[in-house]
């Protein structure tokens, strides 16, 4: 199943991901992660993705598409998966469409997380994320049970450089100019569904299982 996830920074993609990826056993595909990792290993990429992320502005479409069409070439690619966080941009969306198209596939569902602006700054500034597995944690919607220690691992637990006020706002000017129009792309290629993140985590997740098993 190839599934894509759409939602502004804070709507819960990353945090839905890491269930539906057990659940379907498709490998999750987050471009913000991949250039996290390529900054903290200092790779000429990273060197060029921190120029622009630490800013919270998108990295330019030529860098991330390079990245994307690697990592769909990798084997487990091949049952399906999930991407988080990509396409961002028009042009990232007819690259990915090229790049499917030339290994024989298409997408099968887009699930937009709809959530209210005014939530996603508290969300964002709240988030704790593990160092050594990447879980996603909030201090108050969904704390560890022991502070900055993370459930699954016992790893310690870190802030985003960019969830602060400063950062999230350019991140949500950037997500509504450019890829908010990404929304009636999918919309006229009638693959778009809409799931209210505003709901329980719990919640979300059930009414996306709902719709990628179709009975919905
Ligand atoms: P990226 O890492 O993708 O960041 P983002 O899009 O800003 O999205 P987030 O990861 O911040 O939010 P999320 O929706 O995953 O929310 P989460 O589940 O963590 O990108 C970072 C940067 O990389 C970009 O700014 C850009 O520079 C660059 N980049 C990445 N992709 C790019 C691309 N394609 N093109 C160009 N540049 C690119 O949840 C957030 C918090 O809310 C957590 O604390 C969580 O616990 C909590 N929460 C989640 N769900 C709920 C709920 N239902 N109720 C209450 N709390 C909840
Ligand atoms: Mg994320
Ligand atoms: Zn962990």
């Amino acid at each position: 199943m190839n599934i894509l996830f759409m939602g502004p920074p804070g709507a819960g993609k990353g945090t839905q991901a890491e269930r539906i990826v057990d659940q379907f056993a498709v490998p999750h595909i987050s471009t913000g992660d991949a250039f996290r990792l390529a900054m903290k290993q200092g790779t000429p990429m990273g060197l060029k993705a921190k120029e622009y992320v630490d800013q919270g502005l998108l990295v330019p479409d030529e860098i991330t598409n390079g990245i994307v069409r690697d990592r769909l070439l990798q084997d487990d690619c091949s049952k399906g998966f999930l991407l988080d966080g990509f396409p961002r941009t028009l042009q990232q969306a007819e690259a990915l469409d090229g790049m499917l198209a030339d290994m024989g596939r298409s997408l099968d569902h887009v699930i937009n997380l709809k959530v209210d602006r005014g939530l996603l700054l508290a969300r964002l500034t709240g988030r704790r994320i593990c160092k050594s597995c990447g879980s996603t944690y909030h201090v108050l919607n969904n704390p560890p049970k022991q502070e900055g220690i993370c459930d699954k691992c016992g790893g310690e637990l870190y802030q985003r450089s960019d969830d602060n006020e400063e950062k999230v706002g350019t991140r949500l000017d950037e997500y509504i100019s450019k890829t908010a129009p990404l929304l009636s792309y999918y919309e006229g290629k009638s693959l778009l569904r809409e799931v209210d993140g505003e709901q329980d985590i719990d919640v979300v997740t059930a009414e996306i299982v709902s719709v990628l098993r179709g009975s919905n």
